[in-house]
């Protein structure tokens, strides 16, 4: 965040400019309530072109640098011993200072592996918070998962700065009781996904680090969102305040054993990679790569984008270029507080979370009041978001509908993506779904997958309540788009 001061307002200020743009489209609300329908009220089967402000993820579509574009222009072609790759894994010993890196083709692909070689039927992984993807490979390799957050983590709305902690007295209790044979790692997800992008401190993070170290057990970082959680890290702990980004990577490698990340997030390209201390834990990953990713020397990712990705960990050391996920986003979170939108805060990464169990409170959570609130912003403005609440939960193996710890619908803000000004818009129509609150009604599945049902599962409204939505809009906003 660069030491520029405003004389009056201050706003998040662009330390980049826009060198190439792709024209957008917003389409007039009866067109999207169609485009709605064919999606089966639900975002990830919405077709881009018929979306205005894909803020759907950050994964995959942050803009790429000019550096990073330069960058993949001189990739090294080749199945075996690619050029690239070296400069790849050159680029992850130097940040963080771990002796071995394989690559594979994005975050989940890690989880697989991970789970695959280290879960055995029975065992548990205590973590912070779980990951969707991250929970269903550890539950197919037979094991379960542990969340162990502060409580503090799961409170819509707080003061604490590291609301991604992890609680030491649980994870001490759960060592003793379950066992450490029975724990084939523990996972910290820096920047935690699903509670709204909340940070884990350094100062946690070592704590963990030397319980598993007394305990003998291993500790894996999930740092897809590391990136976010740096700049949070840099701005509020007192410990790393005086430290360069750099060092604060280093702190962070130093406490874990395996690092694992999505390239999607953490270096704004594709793909994804697994760094790893212990040349035991390397070779039994390794031995899986070729069957299920590819060749160690690309792992199921282009060159060019391992290029890419080369460039994009080196500009996660850049406080300017990391910074502007979350200034923007603190940014949102504040003007849509003076809408009187429900939030959850302090605003973390990734994207503003809109906390759906205050906004539509009449909406019980097994009728998903996160993914009928998601599909009503669709309507009202063409943006997209991700439903983080009960539907991005599967149901219990007896399957019993499982209630998330919060109901949060995620506009994410992919880095260098969208504008203030757009920024704006998407307030200015959460402004009035929120005074309109009461028109939205809930959802429920006519095609409900068993695994990760909220990518493809489709739903219905349970009444006819978006006709009404439209309605209102036409009276409020003429014949606006
Ligand atoms: N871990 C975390 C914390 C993530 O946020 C993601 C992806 C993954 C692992 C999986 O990585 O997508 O490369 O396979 N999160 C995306 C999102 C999908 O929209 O939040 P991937």
């Amino acid at each position: 965040m660069a030491n520029i001061r405003f004389y009056h307002d201050a706003v998040p200020l662009e330390m980049h400019k826009a060198k190439i743009v792709q024209r957008i489209h917003l389409l007039p609300i009866e067109k999207r309530v169609e485009a709605n329908r064919k999606a089966g009220n639900n975002a990830h089967l919405l077709r881009n072109e018929d979306v205005f402000l894909d803020m759907l993820t950050d994964s995959g579509v942050n803009a790429m640098s000019d550096r990073q574009l330069a960058a993949m222009m001189v990739a090294d072609d080749a199945y075996a011993g690619s050029a690239s790759y070296f400069r790849l894994e050159e680029k992850v010993r130097e940040i963080f200072e771990m002796a071995y890196f394989l690559p594979a083709h994005q975050g989940r692909a890690c989880e697989h592996l991970l789970s695959k070689v280290f879960v055995k039927p029975g065992m548990t992984v205590p973590m912070n918070y779980h990951f969707t993807t991250t929970k269903s490979h550890i539950e197919l390799a037979g094991g379960q998962v542990k969340e162990l957050v502060i409580e503090e983590g799961i409170k819509p709305e707080s003061t604490c700065a590291f609301k991604g902690n992890m609680d030491i007295q649980k994870l001490q209790d759960l060592l003793q009781r379950t066992g450490s044979q029975n724990i084939p790692f523990v996972r910290i997800e820096s920047g935690t996904n699903l509670i709204g992008g909340q940070p884990v401190s350094l100062e946690n993070m070592r704590q963990v680090s030397q319980i598993c170290k007394d305990n003998n057990i291993k500790l894996v970082l999930d740092a897809s969102l590391l990136a976010d959680n740096l700049y949070f890290m840099k701005v509020r702990e007192p410990l790393c305040l005086d430290m360069p980004i750099k060092d604060i990577i280093r702190e962070v490698g130093k406490c874990f054993d395996i690092v694992y990340f999505s390239a999607r997030k953490l270096t704004c390209s594709r793909g994804g990679g697994i760094c790893l201390r212990s040349r035991e834990d390397y070779q039994l990953i390794r031995d899986l790569i070729p069957l299920y990713e590819g060749f160690p020397t690309y792992g199921g990712i282009s060159v060019r984008e391992i290029e890419a990705m080369a460039v994009g960990l080196e500009e996660t050391l850049d406080l300017d270029i990391i910074s502007q996920g979350p200034i923007f986003i603190e940014e949102m979170t504040k003007l849509l507080i003076e809408q009187q939108v429900p939030m959850v805060t302090p605003a973390g990464g990734l994207g503003v979370h809109i906390d759906c169990a205050r906004f539509a409170p009449h909406i019980p959570q097994k009728e998903y009041p996160a993914g009928a609130v998601a599909c009503a912003l669709y309507l009202a403005g063409g943006i997209r978001g991700t439903e983080r609440g009960t539907l991005s939960q599967d149901r219990t193996q007896g399957g019993e509908e499982e209630p998330a710890d919060m109901e949060l619908l995620r506009l994410a803000l992919p880095r260098r993506v969208f504008t203030l000004s757009q920024v704006k818009y998407a307030v200015d129509r959460i402004g009035w779904l929120y005074e309109n609150r009461e028109l939205i009604g809930g959802l429920r599945f006519v095609d409900e997958p068993s695994v990760l049902r909220f990518f493809f599962g489709r739903l219905e409204s349970v009444d006819a309540w978006q006709p009404r939505l439209v309605e209102k809009f036409r009276k409020d906003f003429g014949d606006s788009l």
